[in-house]
C-alpha cells in the first residue's frame, strides 16, 4: 500500500474478490445499510474466494465481524480477501471491506472479517484441501 495512506485509507486500483453498490433496498427501517447485508456480501466474496483456493465445495462454519464505520446507500463496497490459514479440511480468510462515495479520492475503511470455510464432499463430508494447489500469497 502507498506509504502516503493511513491504516483506514486504501487507493483505489487494488482488485478486490467482490465489488457491489450499497442500494435502497439494503437498509433497515432507519435507513442505514443493514449489517446482515454487508455480512451476506462478505460470506459470497470469501466463500468464493475459498472456494477457488480449496477447488471444492465449501460451506462457511464461522463468521467473526467487525463493524468499523457505517456503510451509506451509494457506497461503491470493495470486499479483498486473503488466506490466513488452511487447515486439513478447513481455511480461514482475512476480509476487508472498503467503501468508495461518490467523488472521493480514497476509500475507508468499514469492515473487517475473519470467516472459517470447510471443503466437502457432495454428501457433506469434509475434505482434505491440497496446500500447493493455490499457495496463498
Ligand atoms: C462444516 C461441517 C461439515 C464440519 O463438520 P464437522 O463434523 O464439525 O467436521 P470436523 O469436526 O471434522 O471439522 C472439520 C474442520 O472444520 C473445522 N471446524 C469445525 N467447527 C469449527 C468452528 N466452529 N470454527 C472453526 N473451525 C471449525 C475443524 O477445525 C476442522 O478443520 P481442519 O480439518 O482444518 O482441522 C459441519 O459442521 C456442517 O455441515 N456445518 C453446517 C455448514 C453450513 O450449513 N453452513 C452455512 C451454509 S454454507
Amino acid at each position: 500500500m502507498d506509504d502516503n495512506y493511513s491504516a483506514d485509507e486504501k487507493p483505489i486500483a487494488d482488485s478486490p474478490a467482490l465489488r457491489v453498490y450499497a442500494m435502497p433496498a439494503d437498509t433497515n427501517p432507519r435507513g442505514d445499510v443493514f449489517g446482515g447485508w454487508l455480512m451476506s456480501q462478505m460470506d459470497l466474496a470469501s466463500g468464493t474466494f475459498a472456494r477457488y483456493i480449496a477447488d471444492n465445495r465449501v460451506v462457511t462454519v464461522k463468521a467473526e465481524t467487525t463493524f468499523l464505520k457505517a456503510v451509506e446507500v451509494g457506497d461503491d463496497i470493495s470486499i479483498y480477501c486473503h488466506v490466513a490459514r488452511i487447515g486439513n479440511t478447513s481455511i480461514t480468510v482475512d476480509i476487508e471491506c472498503w467503501a468508495k462515495r461518490l467523488r472521493a479520492k480514497r476509500m475507508i475503511k468499514v469492515n473487517e472479517g475473519i470467516y472459517t470455510f470447510v471443503a466437502i464432499s457432495d454428501d457433506g463430508i469434509p475434505q482434505p484441501i491440497a496446500k500447493d494447489l493455490h499457495a496463498p500469497e
